[in-house]
């Protein structure tokens, strides 16, 4: 590819990391650039420093190819890339619902310091609507080349523990931009995916592209969220949250993805994006429109507390004392990710109710001990069953599913269940004895 555009990817989180890797793995020179060392020297060592299948693999492939560098040196990224992907987070801001754009902008402005010939920037982090006019600005008046720079604006919707496949054969790719330069870079940057996947590509202004990403996953959270208000009337009425979405699912208007009921969602997106979203819209004085985004959230939030309520009812009426195996810390299955994690949050409700808790995870002990050094850690599903009053299944690992009810009934003081996630077959662990009970199901 000797006309292929070189590629910088500013921001080596999740993100960037997966999409810098990505691109060298389809035939790009990609510079990768974080302003934290450690970060950039573990990914040129060949290590990923977070949990994402396949991605090591590729990670190895990229770095023998010669073509994937990282580094620390934003002059060095301006004078190498003719296309800079901004990845870099945006997070809650602490104190309001707000996004925090420091990142987004102290990336922006170190990068269009250097920028002294035609480049186009390409912001892939998720912003609220107007931000890339407020950085087409910044850049503008910054960069030594003026407005030979051009910003552009393509949103990202990779999930986690999908990673490699949602960059490598995305739904669709949008490309917000400004001009026909612009597009064509973009078409250039994306060429290997098209061509092996026809990817549907969507070029809009940027406050659209802006606008598809928080409006994607608003509708996401408002769909776990709305079924999970079905399961707080199946609670009142005897009915089966299970069954009922079952059903739904079949109308093909509606469809089963995200109509999984249970202790609803968590991570580095959902919650946050549609709290900033709602934010956004009150700034533009058009927060009417999604009033409901409250709504969303707040019956998320329920289920949490929703879910202790079982565990105590379970335990007899009181917390006080009861020892409970907490399964699952990361805020899904396939994850080491604890941001926003539902499991976590049930944990400490449970201990803030005067529970004994101990958490197992495959994947997320490291994370979780560091952010919650109060909770008790087993090293396997069984080990922290042990002589427990409860067992409560909190994020649906795979191996969870698996456990044989009959052989742990064997380590457990009581045989009772709260499946959070609806993972567990009933009718298997009710004839091995248990106690078993879920959210919106009799
Ligand atoms: C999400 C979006 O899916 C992705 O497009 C965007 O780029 C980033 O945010 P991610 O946060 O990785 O991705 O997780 P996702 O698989 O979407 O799950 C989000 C949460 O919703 C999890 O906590 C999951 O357990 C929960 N969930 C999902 C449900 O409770 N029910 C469902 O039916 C689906």
């Amino acid at each position: 590819r000797t006309t292929a555009p070189r590629l910088t990817v500013i921001g080596t989180g999740y993100l960037g990391a997966t999409h810098a890797i990505c691109m060298a793995v389809l035939g790009f020179e990609v510079l990768g650039v974080d302003v934290d060392r450690t970060k950039v020297e573990r990914l040129a060592a060949g290590e990923v420093p977070f949990f994402e299948p396949g991605l090591p693999e590729l990670l190895r492939k990229a770095l023998d190819s010669g073509r994937l560098r990282f580094g620390t040196d934003f002059a060095e990224a301006a004078a190498f890339g003719d296309v800079h992907f901004v990845c870099v987070g945006t997070p809650q801001a602490p104190d309001s619902d707000a996004a925090d754009l420091t990142y987004v902008r102290s990336a922006v402005r170190r990068l269009a310091e250097n920028l002294d010939r035609k480049a186009l920037v390409v912001g892939k982090s998720t912003v609220p609507v107007g931000t890339a006019a407020e950085l087409t600005a910044l850049v503008h008046e910054v960069a030594p080349a003026g407005e030979e720079v051009e910003l552009a604006w393509n949103p990202e919707f990779l999930r986690e523990g999908f990673a490699v496949q949602d960059t490598m054969n995305p739904d669709r790719l949008v490309f917000g931009v400004g001009s026909e330069w612009a597009e064509q870079q973009l078409r250039a940057a994306f060429a290997p995916v098209v061509e092996a996947h026809g990817t549907p590509v969507l070029v809009m202004d940027l406050p659209t592209a802006e606008l598809v990403k928080v409006a994607a996953n608003s509708f996401l959270a408002t769909k776990i969220s709305y079924i999970n208000a079905m399961a707080e009337v199946c609670e009142a009425t005897g009915a089966d949250v299970t069954a009922l979405a079952g059903a739904l699912a079949h109308d093909a208007r509606i469809g089963g993805r995200f109509l999984r009921p249970g202790l609803g969602f968590g991570g580095g997106c959902l919650p946050k994006d549609i709290r900033a979203f709602k934010h956004r819209a009150q700034e533009l004085g058009v927060g009417q429109a999604v009033t409901f985004l409250g709504e969303v959230d707040a019956i998320n939030k329920r289920r949490r507390a929703r879910t202790v309520d079982l565990v105590r009812e379970l335990a007899g009426g009181s917390l006080d004392g009861a020892r409970i195996a907490a399964w699952g810390a990361a805020f899904k299955p396939d994850s080491d990710d604890i941001r926003d994690a539902p499991a976590l949050d049930v944990a400490v409700l449970l201990q803030d109710a005067g529970a004994q808790v101990t958490v197992y995870d495959p994947e997320a002990m490291d994370n979780a001990r560091r952010a919650y050094p109060q909770l008790s850690y087993a090293d396997s599903a069984m080990d922290a069953a042990r002589d427990a009053d409860v067992v409560v299944l909190l994020t649906e690992w795979a191996q969870f599913r698996e456990v044989d009810p009959e052989i742990l009934a064997g380590v457990v003081a009581h045989r009772r269940v709260v499946d959070g996630r609806h993972a567990l077959d009933r009718d298997l662990w009710s004839s091995a004895g248990w106690e078993y009970r879920a959210l919106g199901r009799p």
